[in-house]
């Protein structure tokens, strides 16, 4: 099968070609068509990924494009892991909010509304330009914010179209290694929107072992939320990691002040990752890719491509159109739940009724989304003032305008109505 990567440049493609090489006997790519708008990124990771095939022992051919149709004509799968503008542009946005005092980050809040503004116009037309050259490819999504660009994708009518995010399968992973179990013998009641969400319930072989995580395990399991273990005991579920933006808003919020933002790090790492991508004596995935937050998305993004390509009907947690799963919510909207994963794409399982502790707020953060899509495919300054208004984290209409005037402007070059 052939596998297209957008943002092939990206410093996580050798993430994807590990995963292609332990998991040959499970998807049997013969080509990894790389599209980057870069060139320059392009000749760089295709190098890398061309000697980890080879030291590997893969005999899959790689190609380069920064011609989107060439690159995706006759493609199974079209994995899309783009990011517009880059690193600087995450930095920007995860540091202008603090100068009102809100959270700095790349998904959730101001900064979250500012990537969906410039990603989906770009993610609508990458879509596109997929369908005219190969209707029938499934695109999977990993650009951020995920719930976001899926629910875009649908709406304009992409029907081959799953959103994807490491998030589950972080913690899946993390949980059987605090258990010391096989990760394949754990599932999660998984529930939320992408980067809001909660594991309710984590069955070993069919047993919930929740309780055990949260009593005998909870100093190891409560860091990956990044709250204190005496409220992860309280919550009686797992919030993801992005839960404390809201629950720690203004600790993180000073904290960000006082050290610096994600981004900076990001950097960092980023540019060290580069220079070993492009050093011809290295064949191997860097243990420094383990500092990124994707680091594991291979293990997701290639078991949901062999289901979509099998149509086997496993269990995946995906991002899809709510239908009727979550009933307080919309049937447009798109959450983030285990689905079944056949040749139709995924369908949810049915989710046991959702608390008013998690409802509301998927509620709240669910009309937020709605408003922020209205205004990345709209454009206007009122609509980027309504979706500030409307996320939890704004909610004040003085510092959604101050919000909406440091967005617009920061981000002038990259959205023609602004
Ligand atoms: C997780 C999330 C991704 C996000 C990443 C951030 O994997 O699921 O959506 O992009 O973390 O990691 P970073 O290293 O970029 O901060």
């Amino acid at each position: 099968m052939k596998l297209t990567i957008v943002g092939g440049g990206s410093t996580y493609t050798p993430e994807l070609i590990d995963g292609l090489v332990r998991m040959r006997d499970r998807l049997d790519v013969t080509e990894v068509a790389l599209h980057d708008v870069s060139a320059g990124r392009l000749d760089v990771l295709a190098a890398m990924s061309r000697r980890m095939f080879a030291a590997g022992g893969h005999p899959a051919s790689v190609t380069t494009h920064t011609d989107l149709a060439p690159a995706a004509e006759g493609a199974d799968i079209v994995l899309v892991q783009l990011r517009v503008g880059g690193q600087a542009a995450r930095l920007q946005d995860e540091t202008l909010p603090l100068r009102c005092d809100c959270l700095g980050q790349e998904t959730t809040g101001a900064g979250g509304l500012a990537k969906a503004l410039r990603t989906v116009p770009v993610m609508l037309d990458v879509a596109e330009r997929v369908r005219a050259v190969n209707p029938s490819a499934w695109i999977i999504d990993f650009t951020n914010p995920v719930g976001i660009v899926t629910r875009a994708l649908l709406q304009a009518g992409h029907t081959r179209v799953v959103g994807l995010c490491s998030a589950a399968v972080v913690f899946q992973r993390h949980f059987a290694k605090v258990l010391g179990v096989d990760p394949s013998r754990l599932t999660l009641d998984h529930v939320g929107l992408n980067h809001l969400t909660w594991e309710r319930r984590v069955l070993l072989d069919g047993v919930d072992v929740l309780p055990r995580l949260l009593g005998e395990y909870g100093e190891r399991v409560a860091p990956a939320t990044g709250l204190p273990v005496d409220l992860v005991r309280r919550l009686g579920t797992v919030p993801s990691y992005y839960l404390h933006y809201y629950y720690a808003h203004d600790e993180v919020v000073a904290e960000q002040k006082a050290n610096g933002v994600r981004a900076q790090e990001v950097m960092e790492i980023e540019g060290r990752l580069l220079e070993a991508y492009a050093d011809s004596s290295v064949t191997t995935k860097p243990e420094l890719l383990t500092r990124r937050g994707g680091a594991f998305y291979s293990e997701a993004a290639l078991d949901l491509m062999a289901s979509l390509r099998d149509g086997d009907g496993r269990t995946h947690v995906v991002n899809l159109r709510n239908g009727s799963a979550l009933p307080f919510l919309p049937e447009d909207a798109v959450i983030e739940v285990p689905a079944t994963v056949g040749a139709d794409g995924p369908a949810a399982l049915p989710v046991a009724p959702v608390e008013p502790l998690l409802s509301g707020l998927i509620a709240h953060v669910t009309a937020y989304e709605h408003l922020a899509l209205e205004a990345a495919v709209h454009g206007g300054r009122d609509r980027v003032f309504r979706a500030l208004l409307a996320h939890p984290l704004v909610g004040q209409y003085a510092v959604a305008d101050r919000l909406t005037e440091l967005l617009l402007e920061a981000n002038r070059a990259a959205l023609p109505w602004a």
